[in-house]
């Protein structure tokens, strides 16, 4: 397969080319309620693969609440270096217990415990009041390796389509749109 007829690997060339750009890793995540209601965040890309793209989050935070309830999910992506904008729509699943566990342990010790210490986007009243919740966790795995919590992992974007929108002069923007098929992937270009 060559890469102009492979979408991720299409993706992953392209992704090489801004791999020292800071932030290149960033994508808007957007999922929505099970009554269609649309919510987006900017989240890390951290591992892409043939299977698709995967994030890391706490599993009681409202988009994996979102997620199991409706497992659709759209991503973009904006390379300004390049002038690309790429767009991802497809389902969503959990990634493996063990790859979860392989990249938390991947992480800086001070993000393992701020993964512990929050229950992300519930309120508290004040930010000292969360330090405080860091320092007990600290003081629970002093000198001790971190686990991976219960309610922290991965998520795989298996896509369904792949949208690359390649910035060019007067307009004239390349749009090559990416839908899956049984087998392989069908490509189609659009009007800017
Ligand atoms: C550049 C950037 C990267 C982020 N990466 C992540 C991430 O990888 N995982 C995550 O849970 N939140 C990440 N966040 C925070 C989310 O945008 C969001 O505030 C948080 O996950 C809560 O979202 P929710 O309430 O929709 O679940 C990031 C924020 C920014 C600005």
């Amino acid at each position: 397969m060559t890469i102009k007829s492979d979408p991720i690997a299409y993706f992953q060339q392209l992704y090489a080319q801004v791999e020292n750009v800071p932030l290149s890793n960033a994508m808007s995540l957007a999922t929505a309620s099970s009554d269609g209601k649309p919510t987006v965040r900017m989240v890390l890309l951290k591992h892409v693969d043939e299977r698709g793209f995967v994030f890391y989050t706490n599993d009681l935070s409202p988009k994996a609440t979102q997620i199991k309830d409706n497992p659709y999910a759209a991503l973009c992506f904006w390379w300004t270096t390049i002038g690309f904008q790429i767009r991802v729509e497809g389902t969503v699943t959990q990634v493996s217990a063990q790859e979860s566990d392989a990249y938390f342990a991947s992480r800086p010790r001070n993000s393992q415990i701020s993964a512990w210490a929050s229950k992300q986007s519930q309120s508290i009243k004040t930010t000292a009041l969360f330090q405080k919740k860091v320092a007990l966790v600290e003081k629970k795995f002093h000198n001790q390796p971190i686990p991976r919590p219960s309610f922290w992992s991965g998520y795989l974007i298996t896509p369904s389509m792949i949208e690359f929108w390649e910035n060019k002069i007067h307009r004239l923007h390349h749009r090559l749109v990416y839908h899956r098929k049984q087998q392989g992937w069908s490509t189609e270009l659009l009007q800017p």
